[in-house]
């Protein structure tokens, strides 16, 4: 069933679709709250997540939404995207490397759609309504889901495809031991997680020496578990926007892009 919009796009309202690795989430986002406009809908991730399959889930979750005429659409993606083209898929088909996301999805909706890194979207999210809002000198915002995503942030312009996740760190890319889903995966408490975190963050913070790190990603729902058991030099906190930013950046990217 289509969730139907009753805002016009002249209130400013755009479809955010955030592409993870278990699943594909999407809803229309009021662009003057940062809130959705509808409730979210989501599709597994397909498995493989070759192109035509995850085409198909991105379609799906955008077709559930009946979206007035004009609408700006924006897919975030976990990898680098470059002028709308993939240019890595570290926990995704790597079928998906070189091809254009959203404009395959827009052949498909037979809608223009903007494409974006997931934790660029999620960063520009929380720099337009969450924890980075109105924050000055360098931001980091950082996913821990099923990779690292990192957005970096200075004086509120984004500089995107930071790939922070992907550091060698110790002999071992980053995201291996210190992303959400390294955590489940090994089974790890949040005692024995942090000092992983503590591990990164501290290599970010010596290349980087932000002023702000901001954690999102769905773990961050737990922060209190973990944050208060990092001691790092700049504060660290969790994003406003839990795991809602990648959605809402992508929505709010489009608006941008195509506004
Ligand atoms: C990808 C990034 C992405 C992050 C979070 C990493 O594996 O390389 O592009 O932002 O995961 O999804």
């Amino acid at each position: 069933m289509n969730a139907t919009l009753t805002a016009s796009p002249s209130a400013g309202i755009a479809l955010g679709v955030d592409i993870g690795g278990s699943g594909v989430k999407g809803a229309p986002v009021d662009l003057a709250t940062g809130e959705f406009a509808a409730e979210r809908c989501r599709v597994a991730t397909p498995q493989p997540s070759v192109p035509e399959a995850l085409i198909g889930a991105v379609a799906e979750v955008i077709e559930h939404f009946d979206l007035p005429e004009g609408t700006p659409i924006g897919v975030a993606y976990p990898g680098v995207v470059i002028d709308g083209i993939m240019m890595s898929a570290a926990n995704l088909d790597k079928g998906l490397i070189g091809l254009s996301l959203p404009a395959l999805v827009e052949e498909r909706v037979g809608r223009p759609v903007f494409g974006a890194n997931d934790a660029d979207a999620a960063g520009f999210a929380e720099i337009a309504f969450g924890s980075a809002k109105g924050v000055p000198g360098t931001v980091l915002v950082t996913t821990l889901g099923t990779g690292i995503g990192s957005a970096l942030i200075n004086n509120g312009f984004l500089i995107p495809n930071t790939e922070l996740g992907h550091l060698e760190i110790d002999g071992l890319d980053a995201e291996v031991r210190a992303s959400g889903a390294a955590r489940d995966r090994e089974g790890l408490s949040f005692r024995e997680w942090a000092p992983r975190l503590q591990r990164y963050f501290e290599v970010v913070d010596f290349l980087l020496h932000p002023d702000l790190i901001v954690v999102g990603g769905g773990v961050s729902r737990k922060h209190e578990k973990f944050l208060p058991l990092l001691q790092l030099r700049p504060p660290i906190i969790p994003a406003a926007l839990r795991n809602t930013a990648g959605i809402v950046g992508a929505a709010a990217l489009a608006a941008q892009a195509f506004g």
